[in-house]
């Protein structure tokens, strides 16, 4: 990679995203072994700096870093000189003379992991920035389409749920669609974002015309910590209009993948059965995401500088 950060996948070429998941692949193999050790980040600080919860993207950058031979902090708003008022520049800057090599940013605002770039020499990487963009959640979900499929372009990829919160859909519709997948989001109007037409996506507010046909379909959560209430009348009444269950996913191709970021509301945006399903990959989403962000340290720390 020639970019010193990793903000967001709408800035990235399709040459781009393949050289990450060409890496992941090779990094998989390392995982899979029995040592999972390789000295590829000796030397190098990663530091993940995280403002609001996480399980998976913190502890797989971290599990990740460590694999790779790298020293590995974290700060959180709890327990950080954050919560005394401090900024996220002036906290970029200590970390910059702590000498971290990469920041693994978390942000509730979006556009947060942009400025930070802009003003640190480490190398920036958004964890996920409010509802703009999660790039490694999307890079990983890419991978294991790729890896249980052996391919993305000419995919039919179905997205359904909380578009309009969620930066998971928006990083997967730039991906997706610069490596020749279809992907259509689906929703309740009310959680539609304005502006929905200029994503490179088919949107649809019908579960069963969306998921028709589909090779793979993701359920999104309900993102409360970010609405107001009233999006849609009742829970119930959600969960039966776009719920992923076993009769809406006879509409897409036998076998289809199920996909779901997590963290998963069982019995609200997918049921059970269908999370635990044979031809879900929800677990292996969370495998390959070590695998991705092995590949996307490593790259960042060893980029092309013409
Ligand atoms: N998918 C994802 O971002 O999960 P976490 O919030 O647990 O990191």
């Amino acid at each position: 990679m020639k970019t010193k950060n990793l903000l967001g996948l709408k800035e990235l070429s399709a040459q781009e995203i393949t050289e990450i998941l060409d890496a992941a692949a090779e990094f998989k193999k390392i995982l899979v072994q029995n040592v999972k050790k390789t000295p590829h980040l000796a030397g190098k600080s990663v530091t993940t700096l995280f403002y609001e919860n996480s399980t998976r993207t913190r502890l797989s950058f971290e599990t990740a870093a460590k694999y790779l031979g790298a020293n590995c902090s974290s700060v959180s708003v709890s327990g950080s000189s954050i919560q005394k008022g401090e900024t996220l520049i002036d906290t970029g800057l200590n970390l910059d003379a702590l000498l971290t090599d990469v920041i693994v940013l978390r942000h509730p605002m979006a556009g947060a992991p942009h400025l930070l770039a802009k003003n640190v020499k480490a190398a920036v990487i958004n964890g996920g920035d409010g509802l703009n963009e999660h790039p490694t959640q999307a890079l990983l979900d890419i991978f294991t389409l790729r890896e249980s499929l052996g391919k993305i372009k000419g995919l039919k990829v179905a997205i359904l749920g909380d578009i309009k919160f969620s930066r998971v859909a928006r990083s997967n519709a730039w991906g997706l669609s610069k490596l020749g997948a279809s992907v259509t989001f689906c929703a309740p109007k009310t959680l539609l974002p304005a502006g929905v037409e200029d994503f490179p996506c088919r949107t649809l507010t019908d579960a069963a015309q969306a998921v028709k046909g589909a090779d793979a379909v993701m359920g999104l959560r309900i993102q409360s910590e970010r609405q107001k209430s009233g999006m849609f009348p009742s829970v119930a009444e959600y969960a039966q209009n776009f719920g992923i269950t076993e009769s809406l996913m006879r509409h897409a191709k036998k076998n289809a993948l199920i996909l779901h970021p997590g963290p998963m509301n069982r019995g609200i945006e997918i049921d059970s059965a269908v999370a635990d399903a044979p031809n879900s990959v929800i677990l292996p989403q969370v495998t390959n995401g070590v695998a991705i962000r092995m590949a996307v340290l490593y790259l960042l720390t060893h980029r092309s500088i013409n």
